[in-house]
């Protein structure tokens, strides 16, 4: 399959930040820009795979800074890397005052895509190539992620196993 740039799969979204998506701190809920996360990285994996895509993973996602009623939010996502059928993509967050044009990355954060088929069957993906400099940092970093997601995944799928499904109530 030809590779595609970075650039390609490349989402922006930019939002105020007002009610009800904050709390009684004035700040946005973390589960609100969760979902912003998940929401552009998928646009930008589904753009790089032209398949439907699943989220496999996300790894932690870091809130650096308050995000302040009456500010906006800019949220930034691409595709950073691919193995066989799965997909990096790294997601940043910019807050900016609007008054001052203040900005801050306040989150940054990686999450894992499988291109999958109409039975939810993985399928290959693109490869991808990194051009900016910003780009190819993250590119050359990603297989030492990837490999402690497999470490991480083996230990979750064995952490399950002490689980039952069962409730006290049935
Ligand atoms: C993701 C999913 C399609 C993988 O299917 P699978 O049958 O386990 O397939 P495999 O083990 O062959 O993995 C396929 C690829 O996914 C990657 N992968 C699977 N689970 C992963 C995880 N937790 N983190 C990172 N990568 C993961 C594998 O490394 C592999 O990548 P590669 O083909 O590029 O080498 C399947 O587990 C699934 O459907 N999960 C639920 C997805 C979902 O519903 N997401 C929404 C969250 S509610």
């Amino acid at each position: 399959m030809e590779g595609k740039s970075c650039l390609n799969s490349l989402a922006v979204k930019t939002a105020y930040v007002l009610p009800p998506d904050t709390n009684q701190h004035g700040t946005l809920f973390g589960g609100i820009l969760m979902a912003y996360i998940d929401d552009i990285a998928g646009i930008s994996a589904q753009r790089h795979a032209r398949n439907p895509v699943v989220t496999a993973s996300t790894d932690s996602v870091d809130f650096l800074y308050p995000v302040k009623e009456g500010d906006s939010i800019c949220v930034e996502s691409f595709v950073t890397w691919t193995h066989q059928t799965s997909m990096e993509v790294f997601v940043k967050a910019v807050t900016e005052d609007l008054s001052t044009g203040e900005r801050k990355v306040c989150t940054t954060a990686f999450l894992t895509f499988v291109a999958v088929d109409k039975n939810g069957r993985p399928i290959p993906v693109p490869p991808v190539y990194p051009e900016t400099e910003e780009e190819m940092i993250l590119h050359e970093g990603a297989k030492q992620r990837a490999e402690r997601r497999r470490e991480r995944r083996k230990e979750s799928k064995e952490l399950a196993k002490n689980f039952g499904t069962s409730y006290p109530w049935g």
